[in-house]
């Protein structure tokens, strides 16, 4: 523990100036491109979207007078895996007035991006829903039992800005708990941003570090070798682990994710290309190389990780709701869908599952695909800290990343001797 924080604050310098150069590129694609591309459009199209959605509307009370939140009705699909257990991830959002449960305002840790009431939604109904599963209960929460459990231990989220949503909401859901919220700080006194790649929060109480690290491709960018096409302004060696992963190891519970971040735009288009030991591959697409550097994170949690202490986890594809034929207009719903509309699948998800299949290690997916797929009621929408730029990505706290945490919860609580010995 000591010497993990000694590390931290000699590396502090080093991931600054890392961290800058992927923050470049990311300002170009959050606060350059998407207002360019979606504002003009958002503009135009919300005159013809009203009217279109006041008809659709119209139609659907026509055809279902009466209609009411059924919630037996947002349920997932089957799949053929739950026969006799439970799979905690298939089931139903019911209505639960017990929740939300904590006020994100009374939270430093949840980022006032996120914070949708606080930013003019008026609606509360998205925060009063529950995941039921099918065939069992989620075990109701309890911040103190969860904080006596977890006394002395290490947890660390890594991955995209969604990993940090659940980072912020676990340490707002812990800190119910806590009575002197002074006790809860951030070790380096650093504030919460978009691009910033170490975050780590003591519960002093508790002696407990819930930390995250920004690394979207869990995989090491590098320089742009000797010869390469002018295009090429950056690579990822996808078959070395991010150079941060070193300090991953020293945890008792690690909680990943990756995905958003493999697509042309947020690639190609900025000039990054992939790299496999010394060679270029220009022509290789984005799922195959996801799928190569899942792999060299698989072979790195079975030969880095000593699964005797560290429980593994990796969250699958968080489902969007964007809209419109470039799927680029944001809609936020007053209910969850009625139906996942397909969202609940993800090919992103489907590797993430085969290549967890694989380890050697134990590695728990928590497979939040199906789930938020009929949440789209459940973002960021307008209520952000930028209303320009719509979000039918990220999820508003409250909200849909706290039932993530009571899963992880309990995985965490439950007497299965595998996880947090
Ligand atoms: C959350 O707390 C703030 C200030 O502490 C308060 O103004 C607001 O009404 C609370 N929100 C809810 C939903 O209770
Ligand atoms: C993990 O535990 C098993 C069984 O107790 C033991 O045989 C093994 O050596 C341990 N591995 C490590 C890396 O400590
Ligand atoms: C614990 O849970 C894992 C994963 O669900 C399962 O494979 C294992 O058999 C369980 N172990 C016990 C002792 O129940």
């Amino acid at each position: 523990m000591v010497s993990g924080f000694s590390l931290s604050s000699l590396f502090g310098h080093f991931r600054s100036v890392y961290y800058e150069v992927f923050s470049f590129s990311n300002k170009l694609i959050k606060g350059h491109c998407k207002i360019w591309i979606f504002q003009p459009f958002y503009v135009l199209a919300s005159g013809s979207l009203v009217t279109f959605l006041l008809a659709i509307m119209c139609a659907y009370l026509y055809l279902f007078p009466k209609f009411q939140p059924v919630t037996d009705s947002y349920e997932t699909p089957k799949s053929s895996n739950s026969v006799g257990s439970c799979n905690v991830f298939e089931g139903k959002w019911i209505q639960d007035e017990t929740y939300p449960l904590y006020n994100a305002s009374d939270c430093p840790f949840a980022e006032r991006g996120f914070n949708c009431l606080a930013n003019g939604r008026k609606d509360r109904r998205y925060t009063k829903w529950r995941w039921k599963p099918n065939n069992c209960e989620i075990p109701s929460f309890n911040a103190r039992e969860i904080l006596e459990k977890l006394r002395g231990k290490r947890i660390a989220f890594v991955g995209d800005s969604l990993s940090r949503t659940q980072w912020e909401s676990m340490i707002c859901l812990l800190m119910t708990g806590v009575e002197d919220k002074r006790s809860v700080y951030e070790i380096n006194g650093n504030k919460i941003t978009k691009r910033i790649r170490f975050l780590g929060v003591r519960f002093s109480s508790f002696n407990l570090r819930i930390d995250f690290y920004r690394s979207v491709f869990l995989v090491h960018p590098g320089p742009v070798p000797r010869h390469a096409p002018k295009r090429v302004k950056s690579t990822l060696k996808l078959d070395q682990m991010d150079h941060i992963s070193n300090e991953w190891t020293d945890t008792d519970v690690l909680i990943f994710n990756s995905g958003h971040w493999w697509t042309r735009t947020k690639l190609f288009e900025m000039g990054c290309y992939f790299q496999v030991g010394g060679s270029l591959k220009l022509g290789m697409p984005t799922t195959t190389a996801f799928k190569a550097a899942l792999n060299t994170w698989a072979s790195w949690v079975d030969t880095s990780i000593n699964t005797n202490r560290t429980s593994v986890f990796f969250r699958t594809f968080e489902a969007s709701h964007w809209s419109g034929q470039n799927r680029n207009s944001c809609k936020v719903s007053r209910l969850p869908s009625l139906d996942t509309k397909g969202k609940d699948r993800s090919s992103i998800s489907d590797t993430i599952i085969d290549v967890v299949k694989k380890t050697a290690a134990p590695v728990t997916v928590l497979h939040v695909t199906p789930m938020g797929a009929f949440r789209g009621d459940a973002h960021v929408g307008s209520w952000s800290d930028n209303p320009s730029v719509p979000d039918c990505s990220h999820w508003c706290l409250p909200g849909v990343p706290d039932m993530w945490n009571e899963i992880l919860f309990s995985y965490l609580l439950s007497k299965n001797g595998t996880y947090l010995q």
